[in-house]
């Protein structure tokens, strides 16, 4: 009798609670009224983000948290498992490459996650971390390197606008840049996508480039990346076979965590970024991907950021390689959405299991899932959620060229200009180009440019330097190209080899990105290295441009040359670079990175650079030469 006296009470409690769920649960197999409060623009972002997480079912804030790789999305899946976002890799692109296909895709993909009963549109991300760079044909700023250069935030602002505004043509609302990583160690392959080695640039940069993309409503959302100190590993610490310091262990204790690489972020969150990105890297024993204290304390707790952290492609899995725990692990620690990026019916299916079993709290998805949606609706995607197509022709126009035409410009660092040998008069009767970067789009674009690594060769449409110095000299001017700097033909009418008076050697670093672009060596290759030789005794003056993603070691070449101009990763207008050349705009760039004198000086130890002698670098942080 006790027995049942304590029972009753509980079924009528559980028969309550039951009741009470009823409708609830009605709700959220109902397709909801026209005039659902989320649906209503005009109500505050948290009132619908209330209404709406409320309506939803498990599967569908599940959805919301899954990112799928483009090609590996099954389209029905996208409505049927609720996707809320997809993503282009490096790489990624529909099969015919131009700014029409791209919105015909994304805009098929949306209307299919618009077909699902909330009708909640998913947001498809791409990295345009130097304009919208998997898209053929669209303009290609220099990379952050050379945007670090200018140390212009205004400029940086334009460009990430003129960025997101051939994005969102495309329906490629999501951007994962900027990066705001410091790199500490130049042999790190992502140096040139981070704008510089000082934390205090970068803040300043990033959150001029947070504000280009997103603009004043939010259009084309940012991305603070790579959460944290992924520029901060050591050399042999990757937790890859293959890389060196990509993936790997960041250096140092909190403090200098803290000090070094949590400011940008800080910036970054205080310009309105809505998105991180979570890094690949360790820091103290623990992957990044697993760091709660990092990731809820600090990030969200401490920095009160109120967007969402998405994972980097596949990160999660490499926590400890056991994926339910994995999983539990990532959301626990404050992860909102996992690019996935292919097997997302396992994930689905994992996170589903970790989430009936307990292992991973209600209030841990519903704190996802309501980040998520409050970013969406912010964005005002549920109003416009297709590609801009108005804004297709302004792709790669000749407005946005000028923009990163004024960015190469102001981008390039005057190392060197012996008898003010620069600038050069547009009448010179004969000048030689020469070097491997010489007459390349895909080698001047760098890494993340069409493809994922990028690629030598005419990859997408633009200006080569060989191209735009000719295009700057007059008709009176005799100009020819030769990789080799051999020039063999040029003969008077005697056979006698000619000279020119001036030689422009273009040498540089091949394409590159993540892992492959580890290096060791930084040394000028032995092919641009003849070049240099063989057109130094050919000219009267020789000026070397350096094309790259980083300082890179001159050795010989500073005395062979008159000039050394340090020109990164221009990208498509190699305008900008004849323009300084020949006097049209002055140099202004200063250094972004400290420049070594030879290898054994890497990696640097900052807090006691020597200034003088053979242990000093070659340039300092903040050199270049300037010009009237
Ligand atoms: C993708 C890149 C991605 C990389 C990660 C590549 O296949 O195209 O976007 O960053 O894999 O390993
Ligand atoms: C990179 C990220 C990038 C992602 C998607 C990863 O491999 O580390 O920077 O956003 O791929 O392409």
């Amino acid at each position: 009798m006790k027995d049942l006296l304590r029972t009753i009470p509980r079924l009528l409690c559980i028969a309550f609670l039951v009741l009470l769920s009823l409708p609830v649960m009605a709700q959220q197999n109902d397709v909801p009224p026209a005039d659902a409060p989320y649906k209503n623009a005009s109500l505050p972002v948290e009132e619908r983000v209330d209404d709406l997480l409320q309506r939803m079912t498990l599967a569908e804030k599940i959805g919301q948290m899954t990112q799928v790789e483009k090609n590996s999305i099954k389209l029905t899946d996208i409505d049927g498992l609720f996707i809320g976002s997809l993503l282009s890799g490096g790489g990624g692109y529909p099969s015919k490459n131009n700014a029409e296909a791209w919105a015909k895709m994304t805009d098929t993909f949306q209307e299919q996650a618009l077909k699902t009963r909330l009708a909640i549109p998913l947001i498809y991300g791409a990295d345009g971390v130097h304009g919208h760079n998997n898209l053929r044909g669209a303009v290609i700023f220099p990379h952050h390197i050379g945007m670090g250069a200018t140390r212009n935030p205004e400029l940086v602002q334009k460009a990430c606008a003129v960025t997101a505004q051939e994005m969102a043509a495309t329906g490629v609302f999501w951007d994962f840049g900027p990066v705001v990583a410091v790199p500490q160690d130049i042999r790190w392959g992502r140096t040139y996508e981070a704008y510089s080695e000082n934390t205090d640039l970068v803040s300043e940069l990033g959150a001029a480039c947070v504000k280009g993309l997103q603009g004043d409503k939010l259009e084309v959302l940012a991305t603070a990346k790579h959460y944290i100190g992924d520029g901060g590993t050591g050399w042999g610490t990757s937790t890859t076979d293959t890389y060196m310091l990509d993936q790997g262990v960041t250096q140092g204790d909190e403090a200098n965590l803290r000090a070094k690489f949590l400011p940008p972020y800080k910036a970054a969150i205080d310009a309105g970024a809505m998105s991180v990105m979570v890094s690949f890297s360790s820091f103290g024993g623990m992957k990044m991907s697993a760091q709660k204290y990092l990731t809820t304390d600090v990030l969200k707790g401490e920095l009160g950021f109120k967007g969402f952290v998405v994972s980097d492609w596949k990160a999660i899995d490499q926590i400890s390689g056991d994926y339910y725990k994995d999983v539990v692990t990532s959301f626990n620690a404050g992860m909102d959405m996992n690019m996935v990026p292919y097997d997302y019916i396992n994930f689905i299916t994992t996170i589903t299991k970790a989430v009936e079993a307990g292992d991973i709290p209600m209030e841990r998805i519903d704190d996802a899932v309501r980040r998520i949606l409050r970013v969406k609706l912010m964005m005002g995607l549920f109003e416009h959620p297709l590609s801009n197509q108005a804004d297709l022709a302004s792709v790669g126009s000749d407005e946005h060229r000028a923009v990163a035409r004024q960015a190469v410009s102001e981008s390039l660092v005057l190392l060197k200009n012996d008898n003010d040998v620069l600038p050069l008069k547009k009448d010179i009767p004969r000048i030689y180009v020469a070097g491997s970067a010489g007459n390349d789009i895909g080698i001047q674009s760098g890494g993340w440019t069409i493809e994922w690594q990028g690629s030598a060769g005419a990859i997408t449409q633009g200006t080569t330097l060989f191209d735009a110095i000719k295009n700057m000299v007059g008709s009176s001017t005799e100009i020819k190209f030769d990789r080799f700097g051999r020039f063999r033909n040029d003969k008077d009418a005697s056979g006698n080899l000619l000279r020119a008076e001036v030689g422009i050697v273009v040498v540089g670093e091949q394409p590159y990105a993540e892992g492959k672009g580890d290096a060791v060596d930084l040394s000028l290759t032995e092919a641009d290295q003849n070049a240099i030789k063989n057109v130094r005794e050919r000219v009267d003056k020789l000026i070397v441009i350096v094309i790259s993603g980083r300082p890179m070691i001159l050795g010989e070449a500073l005395d062979q040359a008159d000039a050394v101009v340090a020109a990164w990763l221009p990208g498509t207008e190699g305008e900008g670079v004849a323009d300084n050349l020949f006097g049209d705009h002055p140099f202004t760039g200063k250094l972004p990175y400290t420049w070594p004198r030879s290898m054994d000086q890497l990696p640097f130890d900052f807090s006691k650079l020597p200034t003088e002698g053979d242990a000093a670098p070659l340039f300092p942080f903040g050199y270049g030469l300037i010009t009237g």
